[in-house]
C-alpha cells in the first residue's frame, strides 16, 4: 500500500480523492498497489467538502507522518508552498504537484534539493494534457524549434463566450471561477502570468532556460473587448492569448500576449477551456497537444498518472526535467520596449 497526504482539497485535491475511489480498480492494477489517502490539509475546518478522508489544518500532520510516501501539494502559492514542499522532500517524501507558480519561480532550486527523491508536475501545464511528458521524454531527440499555443484555460474560455455567446466579461470571468477553472487570484489568468508560468516550465525542458516570469513579455486580456473580438472575427481572425518559445539562431524568445490568429489556422478553433499547443522539433516536425487545459476532474487525471508512476516505480529517481543544461551558446532574448 502507498500512503499519500494531499496538501489542499480544494478543486483539484477533491477530483483527486474522489477519482482514487471511483478508478481504484485501475489505478491499483496500473500501480501494483493500493493507493490510500492518509489525510488531506485545508484552510477552513468548517467547510462541508462530502468528502471521506481525515482532514486537519496543519501541514506537519502530513510532513511529519512517517507512513506517507507521496506528498501532494495542491494548496497554490509561490512562498508557502516551497517551504512545504523542501521540507517534504527534505523527509524524504516524494512530491507531486500541478503548481505552475511554485515552479515559475523556483524549480532549479527544487531540482536541487529533490536530488534522488521524486517531484513531479504534469499537471502544471495545461491540466490534463500530458505535455510534460511528451516534451521531456518523447521529444527529447530534438532541437526544439518552437513552442507556441493556448495554455490559459480560464482566458480561452472567456474570449470564446465573449465571442460566441456575447456575455460580457465580469459575468463570464464569475462563471469561469464557479466551475473551478480560474486562479484563487484571476489576475494570473487574464493578465496573463499564469501561461506565462507554463511557459517557463516547457522552455526549461526544451532549451534549460532558467529565467524568471520578469524576464519575459507578459500581456493580458484585460483590455480586449467585445467589440474588439466581434471585429477580429468580421476579418476572419480569432483572439486568442498565446505563449510563444521561438528559436532563432542562438536566441530564444519567450513572450505571451493576445494574438489574431486567421479562422483557416487550426488553434484558431480551440474553444472554451481547452488548451491546444504545437510544439516543432528540428527532426520530428510539428506536434500537436489538445485538450481540457483546466477543470477539478482534468487536472487530477495528470495528477493521479504521477501518482501512478511513482507508486509503481518507487520514489528513488531524480527529479526530471529541469536537469538539463542550457543548449551551448544559447541565450534569452531581451524584452525589447
Ligand atoms: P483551490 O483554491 O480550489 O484549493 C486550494 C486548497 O488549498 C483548498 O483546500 C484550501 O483550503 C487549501 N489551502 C490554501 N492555502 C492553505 C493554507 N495556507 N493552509 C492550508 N490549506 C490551504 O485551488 P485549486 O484546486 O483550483 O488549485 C490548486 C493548485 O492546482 C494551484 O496551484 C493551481 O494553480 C493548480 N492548478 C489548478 C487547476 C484548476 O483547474 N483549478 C489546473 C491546473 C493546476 P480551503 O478549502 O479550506 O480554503
Ligand atoms: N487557471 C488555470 C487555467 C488552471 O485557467 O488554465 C490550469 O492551469
Amino acid at each position: 500500500m502507498v500512503k499519500i497526504g494531499i496538501i489542499g482539497v480544494g478543486t483539484v485535491g477533491a477530483s483527486v480523492v474522489n477519482i482514487l475511489k471511483d478508478n481504484a480498480d485501475v489505478i491499483s492494477a496500473r500501480a501494483g498497489v493500493d493507493i490510500v489517502v492518509k489525510s488531506g490539509v485545508v484552510k477552513n475546518l468548517n467547510k462541508d467538502r462530502g468528502l471521506d478522508i481525515k482532514l486537519t489544518d496543519n501541514v506537519d500532520d502530513i510532513l511529519n507522518d512517517d507512513e506517507i510516501d507521496i506528498v501532494v501539494e495542491l494548496m497554490g502559492g509561490v512562498e508557502e508552498p516551497f517551504e512545504i514542499v523542501k521540507k517534504a522532500l527534505r523527509n524524504g517524501k516524494a512530491v507531486v504537484t500541478a503548481n505552475k507558480a511554485l515552479l515559475a519561480y523556483h524549480r532549479y532550486e527544487l531540482q536541487e534539493i529533490a536530488q534522488d527523491i521524486a517531484f513531479e508536475y504534469e499537471a502544471s501545464v495545461a491540466g490534463g494534457i500530458p505535455i510534460i511528458n511528451a516534451l521531456r521524454d518523447g521529444l527529447s531527440a530534438n532541437h526544439i524549434e518552437s513552442i507556441m499555443g493556448i495554455m490559459n484555460g480560464t482566458s480561452n474560455y472567456m474570449l470564446t463566450e465573449m465571442i460566441q455567446n456575447g456575455v460580457n466579461y465580469d459575468d463570464i470571468l464569475k462563471k469561469a471561477q464557479d466551475l473551478g477553472y480560474a486562479e484563487a487570484d484571476p489576475t494570473f489568468d487574464v493578465g496573463g502570468y499564469d501561461a506565462a508560468h507554463k511557459l517557463l516550465i516547457l522552455a526549461s525542458i526544451a532549451y534549460g532556460i532558467d529565467a524568471k516570469p520578469e524576464d519575459i513579455l507578459i500581456e493580458g486580456i484585460e483590455n480586449i473587448s467585445k467589440e474588439d473580438v466581434d471585429f477580429a472575427s468580421e476579418f476572419g481572425y480569432a483572439i486568442k492569448l498565446l505563449g510563444i518559445a521561438k528559436k532563432d539562431k542562438n536566441m530564444v524568445e519567450l513572450r505571451v500576449h493576445a494574438s489574431m490568429i486567421s479562422k483557416n489556422e487550426m488553434i484558431s478553433k480551440i474553444d472554451g477551456v481547452m488548451n491546444g499547443i504545437s510544439v516543432v522539433g528540428d527532426k520530428v516536425g510539428e506536434t500537436l497537444y489538445y485538450g481540457p487545459g483546466a477543470g477539478g476532474d482534468a487536472t487530477a487525471s495528470a495528477v493521479i498518472a504521477n501518482i501512478i508512476d511513482i507508486a509503481r516505480s518507487g520514489k528513488s529517481r531524480p527529479m526530471l526535467g529541469f536537469d538539463r543544461p542550457m543548449e551551448a551558446g544559447l541565450k534569452l532574448k531581451p524584452i525589447e520596449d
